[in-house]
């Protein structure tokens, strides 16, 4: 039967709760905003109103039987999925709970070796082996990007007790693999197929961008509708279909790392989200793209800088480019990505996605409009006039391609005792920790993998940078696995 997507079942519900008066002797605390606390003084206490805690009527997230249900089922529709599960913990827990509910420990998954660092976690969590696919790595952008088919189908012949395959559906630059025929080959050999949607969740809502997860036959998806669908920050989807996903297990697995206080309002804008794209995604993402092209016109007429387009991905082994997102080369002009970015924000005011040593990266949804493009082209061409007649050398691309070797799994490696060192003593160690540069948050060496003066090379680099670097330890200093006890340990522990 054709659903209704008017229909929004839980905002409806929650809305007919906060306008009730019932008398709140449930938390949270903050009793619908009877507080006069600074946000509330800011915000009015409306959106406290719909912060509601479990009173009847809701439903519950770990058990859905009412309106969270139905909300899903509208979710999964409107996605082409045949289930969908409300996250409030971010894609991080979609790719947490995609990944452990889908390999036990000791079990092989291939994935690209960019992955998220929630991935990397699921691996610690889950104790699955990588078997890491060398990204396209893009010489002129200083980028690594998306997989190709050839090496995904080499990783799968090599490795055909694999369990699953993860791919990121567009990667944060927007580029696709061709998914459909990973999907294909995949199962054809019995594996599942994982996607990483955080930055795809407009994808099924026009056929100008390229063709998502569901549509591509994969297994399990989780999506960030609040990156790019206007939901709340921290509210994702998991999204599946075909009868390889265990919901048993995934149920399990979700309700193990969601918190038992699931926020309203997360649920609410996932609800309200997927009406409004429903609806306007259809007729605005063609604006939307329309727009997109018209800047990157009007940025590569700015000396110095070039804006690329789906042309020029295509030639870089791209399956497809999501064209809602605006990349600029920058080091034309002699100055790294890092430099704009933060120029864009103190300057002109522009808060850009994020920075790498060649360019800088816009994300647009349906939410932008004409003149905040205009004002980042406008801030690009002052930049452009600053720099240009400096003739500064342009950089060279930076990226090294040297990804570590694995010495031991990254559940091993988290486990393993450890020990501090400087980072300059820290090579040829194994390391017992993350290191990733935010944004995008793709680690630069995980637990377990060995260290090598390219690494360090890259972090003094990053760190020289400005960059935002996050690892569990600070100070210039690294956490590693330390040998000497590692031995003697493993005898008295058995993981697993
Ligand atoms: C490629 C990729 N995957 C997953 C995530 C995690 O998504 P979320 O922020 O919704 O937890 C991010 C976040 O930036 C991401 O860039």
């Amino acid at each position: 039967m054709e659903k209704n997507h008017e229909l929004t079942p839980f905002y409806t519900k929650l809305l007919e709760y906060a306008e009730s008066d019932t008398v709140c002797h449930d938390v949270p605390g903050h009793k619908l905003g009877a507080l006069d606390n600074d946000m509330i003084l800011y915000a009015g206490n409306h959106m406290f109103k719909l912060d509601a805690n479990a009173p009847r009527g809701l439903d519950n997230l770990n058990r859905p039987t009412g309106v969270i249900k139905e909300a899903a089922e509208l979710m999964a529709d409107a996605f082409l999925a045949e289930k969908a599960y409300f996250l409030t913990g971010g894609t991080t827990m979609g790719i947490l709970a995609m990944i452990m509910s889908s390999c036990r420990a000791k079990e092989k998954i291939i994935l690209p070796r960019n992955v998220h660092k929630s991935a990397i976690n699921a691996l610690i969590l889950s104790g699955a082996v990588p078997i890491f696919v060398k990204p396209y790595l893009d010489d002129e952008l200083g980028i690594a990007n998306h997989m190709e088919y050839d090496e995904v189908e080499k990783a799968i012949l090599d490795n055909p007790d694999a369990k699953a395959v993860f791919v990121i559906n567009p990667t944060y630059f927007g580029v696709t693999s061709d998914l459909k025929k990973i999907v294909e080959f995949a199962h054809s050999k019995d594996m599942m197929v994982l996607v990483d949607e955080a930055h795809g969740s407009h994808l099924p809502f026009s056929a100008l961008l390229p063709g998502s997860s569901m549509e591509a036959g994969a297994d399990m998806s989780s999506c960030s509708l609040h990156k790019t669908v206007g939901s709340l920050t921290q509210s994702s989807i998991l999204i599946t279909q075909g009868a390889s996903v265990d919901h048993i297990r995934l149920r399990s697995t979700i309700n193990m790392i969601q918190s038992t206080s699931p926020s309203s309002l997360l649920l609410a804008s996932l609800d309200v989200a997927r009406k409004h794209i429903y609806f306007e995604g259809p007729k605005q993402i063609p604006i939307l793209i329309k727009m997109a092209k018209d800047t990157r016109d009007r940025i590569n007429k700015i000396k110095g800088l070039k804006a690329v387009d789906d042309k020029y991905f295509l030639k870089k082994h791209a399956y497809d480019y999501d064209e809602t997102k605006i990349i600029v080369k920058v080091s034309g002009l002699g100055v790294t990505g890092f430099d704009v970015y933060k120029e864009m924000f103190d300057e002109h005011h522009i808060q850009v996605e994020l920075a790498e040593t060649h360019l800088i990266l816009a994300v647009l949804s349906i939410g932008t409009q004409q003149k905040d493009l205009d004002a980042l082209v406008n801030a690009l061409k002052i930049i452009s006039d600053k720099y240009a007649p400096m003739n500064l050398p342009a950089l060279l691309p930076k990226i090294k391609y040297s990804y570590p070797e694995a010495y031991t799994r990254p559940r091993e490696a988290y486990h393993a005792p450890k020990k501090y060192v400087p980072l300059n003593q820290a090579v040829d160690e194994i390391a017992a920790e993350s290191v990733m540069i935010y944004p995008p948050g793709i680690p630069i060496v995980i637990p377990g993998e060995l260290i090598s003066q390219d690494i360090l090379d890259d972090l003094d680099f990053y760190q020289r940078s400005g960059s935002v670097i996050l690892s569990d330890t600070e100070g210039g200093y690294i956490k590693i696995i330390d040998k000497e006890y590692w031995d003697k340990w493993s005898e008295l522990y058995e993981d697993e």
